[in-house]
């Protein structure tokens, strides 16, 4: 089938503003969005731009808006978004070329909550064990591959980039309820803050835009709790 992606266009080193340009392909039904860039930038127009490397939902590079919805190229088939489809870089970053986006600010935070694990103590004599019920509690929270969908859809990170963001509280929390790690009381005092969770006003945005399927806000609700609760002792 003829399909007609309109892709974002922006080199600051060219152009005075952005623009929108319209390739026509043939495309299957089962084709990635990603297929379709790929076919532009090794077809048509190999000035065309955009972050990818796996192809296959695991590391996180290619997150762009499709059709308004922050969404992996690489896991958007042709058959579901139809034969019109527009491809604009995330939300809320600054735009370095086309569909790249200056993703720095995102890890910065991420760096900012401390995500490894801490624990000072004597190593055991074996593992540090942990059973299936404590580790059932950050399960959801080790699925996500930083891919950054998740802060850019939030309208609390579009009005300030000095908001943490629901990507980095998911790496926090990841951690924060890791029973083999000591540095919870650390990072709940990093995101108890007026940029930190409190900024985030359960929109959902992020749990409707993660590709892992994350309970993000609820990610971040527990976070919250956990603030509150430390503070009754
Ligand atoms: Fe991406 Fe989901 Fe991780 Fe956010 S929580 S960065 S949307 S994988
Ligand atoms: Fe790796 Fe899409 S290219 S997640």
């Amino acid at each position: 089938m003829e399909v007609k992606l309109r892709v974002f266009r922006y080199n600051p080193e060219t152009d005075k503003k952005a623009r929108f340009e319209t390739y026509t392909l043939e495309a299957e039904p089962n084709d990635q969005v990603l297929d379709l860039l790929n076919r532009v930038k090794w077809e048509q127009d190999g000035t065309l731009s955009y972050r990818r490397s796996c192809a296959h939902g695991v590391c996180g590079s290619d997150a762009m808006r499709i059709n308004g919805v922050n969404r992996l190229a690489c896991k958007v088939l042709v058959k579901t978004v139809g034969r019109k489809i527009t491809v604009e870089p995330l939300l809320g970053v600054p735009v370095i070329k086309d569909l790249i986006v200056d993703m720095e600010p995102f890890f910065d935070h991420y760096r900012s909550v401390l995500p490894f694990l801490i624990n000072d103590e004597p190593e055991p004599a074996c593992e540090r064990l942990q059973s299936p019920e404590e580790r059932a509690l950050f399960d959801d929270t080790t699925k996500c591959i930083l891919c950054g969908a998740c802060t850019t859809s939030c309208p609390s990170f579009w009005a300030s980039m000095e908001y943490v963001g629901p990507a980095a509280i998911v790496q926090a929390h990841r951690f924060i309820f890791d029973s083999r790690d000591r540095g919870a009381e650390a990072r709940l005092a990093i995101l108890d803050d007026r940029m930190g969770v409190w900024r985030c006003h359960d929109v959902f945005n992020c749990t409707d835009a993660c590709p892992r399927e994350i309970e993000v806000t609820k990610a971040v609700g527990e976070v919250k709790m956990a603030i509150a609760a430390s503070k009754k002792h």
